[in-house]
């Protein structure tokens, strides 16, 4: 039976997304490299050395300067989070929180990110959160299951026990290749290989996953 949940952060419990996005964008308009709004998408959950590897492209840097690049960027980032409160959780976030907790189930992190405990302090939601993986537990980014696994482990869960809710297409091949069970928020030409597949949290509750996740055991 289903023990535990995985949260990705990053456009599944708050939009920091757009954050990333927008420190990315003036650290590339500071280096004249092309970069977009639509070109970010493909960085979704992206680790962030893979994420700068991606907009400089071709142009060749020292590691010293590619360095200087990623601390540059997540001071950019650590600025614009500074005023994140719990107004910024996404819709339906706290009630689905609220039904796993009286159903005895566990909750964990997952994100890449370093900045995920500064994040879920603001939102203030960390003492609803058991296990925290972040972008210091382990070596390999997602589409790897490693961070998953790790998430799965502190909670003292089996990967088929857990399950991860993500809006990467790289966190849900993760959690797959995990063998655990993946929820995938948005366009399905993104999360389309998760279990279940849902626009967003909005009104979802843990009655109708944990049905619907019944109906795919058997
Ligand atoms: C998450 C976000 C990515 C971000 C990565 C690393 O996966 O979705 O956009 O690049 O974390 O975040 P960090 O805060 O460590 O740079
Ligand atoms: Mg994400």
């Amino acid at each position: 039976d289903i023990r535990g949940f995985i949260f990705d952060l990053d456009g599944v419990l708050t939009d920091t997304a757009e954050y990333h996005y927008l420190a990315w964008q003036k650290l590339a308009d500071e280096e004249g490299l092309p970069f977009s709004r639509d070109a970010n998408e493909a960085l979704r959950g992206v680790s962030r050395r893979e994420s700068l590897l991606y907009i400089v492209g071709d142009r060749k840097y020292s590691e010293a300067q590619l360095q200087e690049m990623m601390d540059r960027k997540n001071r950019y980032y650590v600025e614009s989070i500074q005023n994140i409160s719990p107004q910024d959780l996404l819709p339906g976030v706290v009630t689905l929180l609220d039904e796993l907790k009286q159903a005895g189930i566990k909750i964990a992190l997952g994100s890449a990110s370093k900045n995920a405990r500064t994040v879920i302090e603001k939102l203030g939601i960390a003492n609803r959160i058991d296990a925290i993986a972040d972008g210091y537990s382990v070596q390999r980014p997602k589409p790897a299951p490693d961070l998953f696994l790790y998430a799965a482990k502190q909670l003292g869960l089996e990967p088929a026990q857990s399950v991860v809710v993500e809006d990467a297409e790289a966190g849900i091949e993760a959690a797959l290749a995990g063998g655990m069970w993946a929820i995938g928020l948005g366009p399905a030409s993104r999360v389309g290989a998760a279990h279940i597949v849902l626009p967003s949290l909005a009104g979802v509750h843990w009655s109708d996953l944990h049905a619907k996740l019944n109906e795919l055991v058997i």
